[in-house]
């Protein structure tokens, strides 16, 4: 067992992570040291969306700890961002230099400022202008070579950054291929912040991994492997796994109570159906195939609880 507590963080997953998640995720589950809202950014007219808006809510947001992350990109946004998190009385914020997706990289913003130095360097100015938000930053290891996370290293080392967080790949890959734990550990050994280790965490044993691989790591941040197993911290906490009984069992009653959260909030049947479908897009990724396809099927709330009794079933 390891001496250090290494911290763990749900990543922010646009669709999935949302308040009703994550409340419900620290109920049902915990382990989590602490959540990050999916991004945040601004509108023309310097405004932000309703939903973006609610999702950070303190009254509604019940976690121990939840981190606004906010889209970065442009210094003036940021400082728009930054002031209006202030203003809600936030302490921490992330910033997200990782989004790979080609309509927000192609504009500067996500993972698509990686390779311009001098603009990261404007972000981390307004960055230090908010003494009062401790900021983090999560990044890739480039936007198409991890030479140029390398080159980033003096900027961000400079930075009055809280923690750093890197998806050990680079932009272009999106979310697929292999990670990179060559160039992980470039950066790692370069980074003077508190670093994160992000991407490919399923398993108990590669939590293990990766930290007996970086001891000098601050903890993990795991997405998808949450998503498909959501007592994934609980276990790596107790240190010790689930049995399947008990784990259908808890699955069941966190999957119920989402259901019905969602349910009151989501208007009509049809939008319920669509947020449950992308839930079970990441989780219980063993459930039978045919069974998965009948809940992705399903156009009637009886039909789909007919497939999720099924994939309950043990
Ligand atoms: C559908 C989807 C939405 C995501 N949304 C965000 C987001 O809003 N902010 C962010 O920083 N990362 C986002 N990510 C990236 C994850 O936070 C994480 O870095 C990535 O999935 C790799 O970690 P994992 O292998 O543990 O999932 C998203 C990933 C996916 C698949």
């Amino acid at each position: 067992m390891e001496l250090k507590d290494y911290k763990i963080h749900f990543a922010p997953v646009q669709g999935h992570t949302d308040w009703i998640y994550r409340n419900l995720h620290e109920k049902h589950f915990g382990g989590i040291d602490a959540y990050y809202t999916p991004f945040i950014r601004v509108e023309k007219g310097n405004g932000f969306r309703t939903k973006d808006l609610r999702d950070i809510t303190p009254e509604i947001n019940r976690v121990g700890e939840l981190i606004p992350q906010v889209l970065g990109g442009d210094p003036d946004e940021l400082r728009v961002m930054l002031a209006m998190l202030a203003d809600k009385g936030y302490g921490r914020v992330d910033l997200n230099l990782g989004c790979p997706f080609s309509m927000i990289a192609r504009k500067g913003k996500g993972a698509g400022i990686l390779s311009y130095p001098e603009k990261v360097a404007a972000l981390m100015d307004v960055i230090g202008a908010f003494p009062v938000l401790h900021c983090s930053v999560k990044m890739r290891l480039g936007w198409e070579s991890p030479e140029e996370g390398m080159k980033l290293l003096p900027v961000l080392n400079e930075a009055p950054l809280k923690a750093v967080i890197l998806h050990a790949r680079v932009g272009v890959q999106e979310y697929g291929g292999e990670v990179n734990r060559e160039a992980f550990r470039a950066f790692y050994e370069g980074s003077r912040h508190p670093l994160y280790y992000n991407g490919d965490i399923r398993t108990l044993e590669d939590i293990r991994e990766v930290v007996t691989c970086f001891p000098l790591l601050e903890g993990v941040m795991i997405g998808r492997g949450l998503l498909a197993n959501p007592a994934l911290a609980m276990e790596y906490r107790e240190n010790r796994e689930l049995c399947r009984e008990n784990r259908l069992r808890k699955f069941r009653e966190f999957h119920d109570e989402l259901f019905e959260q969602n349910g009151e909030r989501l208007q009509g049947d049809h939008q319920l159906l669509m947020k449950m479908k992308t839930f079970w897009e990441y989780f219980l990724p063993e459930t039978d195939r045919k069974v998965l396809k009948k809940i992705k099927k399903a156009n009637k709330v009886t039909q789909y609880n007919d497939a999720v009794a099924e994939a309950f079933k043990e």
